[in-house]
């Protein structure tokens, strides 16, 4: 078993594993390097040969336990047909929402457009330097892509006005990305992901009243289902407040923390494999704060299985000396 499987399956709490959230991009200078190059931001994703390489990039440098492949959440709607595009800056910008176009979709065409991540992944499996580790594939979360496609950028602190103004618009989209994926989740376990994370990076959104339809039951349905693939499934709600209302519902294998939450709190309320949570700004401190913050989350989580993570993605002003010393110090514990 891998160190990853042995604190997710076996609930083993000598050893903690730790990956992190971006560990590939821009905080390397040999990923600036590619992506001076690539300007074009969906089709790096789309080059099978340079995705894998930007997979492996901190592999090579780091003793990880997992490697997550180069890709993005929004591939997905870009699959679908939706405009995607990264500007510098800014972030991304999708295309108007034309629910025509995105119901006309098959399940030929969608793979045929994201095929080059299913041979990326592929490739990256197979690799020496991911030796006893896992390959995490991802997927965004129903709500998280919800947001994207129909808000069209990140909605920062809130969302746009008239979100929610056609309910039977979001109900078709909801039924769609059920669907994709699915099919996305599939593809990327049959080619060599042997965990699963869902990202809801909007999750925190959202008020009480409206968790069961947009977050708890499409959410349920994705996790499900992918655990019928016999692959793991981590789930990262940032910013839902309870997580353990989360956890009773959803039922993930691991849940990943953010920041914002009391760590020793979870670890008191939530029995099953916690992910994550220190401030990725900690990084941007010295070595002597970041060793002891990272204590701080070893010490609470001594007990409970626990994978070392960020609260949120590694911040590209990162110096990867910093991300090479939180790395031995975990390793060392
Ligand atoms: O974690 C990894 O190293 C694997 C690759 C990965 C990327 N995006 C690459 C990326 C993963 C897992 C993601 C997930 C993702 N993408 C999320 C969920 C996690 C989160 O951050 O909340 C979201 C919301 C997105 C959408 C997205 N992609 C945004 C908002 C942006 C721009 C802002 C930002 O954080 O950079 C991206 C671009 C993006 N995705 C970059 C990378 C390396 C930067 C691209 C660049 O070089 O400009």
């Amino acid at each position: 078993m891998t160190p990853m499987q042995e604190t997710i399956i076996n609930k083993e709490t000598t050893n903690t594993p730790i990956w992190l959230m971006r560990q590939a991009g821009r905080y390397l200078p040999e990923f600036r390097e590619i992506r001076k190059n690539n300007p074009d931001f969906i089709n790096l994703c789309l080059n099978e040969k340079l995705s894998s390489e930007i997979t492996l990039q901190p592999l090579k440098r780091f003793d990880l336990d997992a490697g997550i492949i180069f890709s993005d959440i929004l591939m997905l709607p870009y699959g679908l047909g939706q405009e995607v595009e990264f500007k510098k800056n800014f972030g991304p910008q999708l295309g108007l929402l034309n629910l025509e176009i995105i119901s006309k979709v098959d399940d030929i065409s969608f793979l045929k457009k994201l095929r080059p991540v299913y041979d990326s992944i592929k490739r990256v499996s197979g690799n020496n330097l991911l030796k006893n580790k896992n390959l995490i594939g991802f997927v965004g979360a129903p709500w998280t892509l919800l947001v994207y496609m129909i808000n069209r950028h990140s909605p920062k602190k809130q969302l746009i006005k008239d979100f929610f103004k056609d309910e039977s618009l979001i109900k078709k989209i909801l039924i769609i990305l059920e669907k994709f994926m699915k099919l996305h989740v599939e593809h990327q376990v049959k080619n060599g992901a042997s965990i699963i994370q869902i990202f809801d990076s909007w999750a925190g959104l959202l008020n009480e009243k409206d968790l069961t339809n947009y977050i708890y039951n499409p959410t349920l349905n994705l996790v499900d289902y992918t655990k019928s693939l016999n692959v793991p499934v981590i789930c990262f709600p940032r910013g839902i407040r309870n997580y353990k209302n989360y956890c009773d519902i959803i039922k993930p294998d691991v849940i990943n923390i953010d920041y914002e939450v009391d760590p020793t709190t979870i670890c008191k309320k939530i029995n099953i494999p916690v992910q994550g949570g220190m401030d990725p700004k900690v990084l941007l401190t010295d070595t002597e704060n970041l060793k002891k913050e990272v204590l701080k989350y070893l010490e609470i989580f001594k007990d409970h299985p626990y994978v070392f993570n960020l609260g949120h993605g590694v911040l590209p002003e990162t110096n990867p000396n910093m991300v090479d010393y939180l790395v031995k110090t975990v390793k060392d514990y």
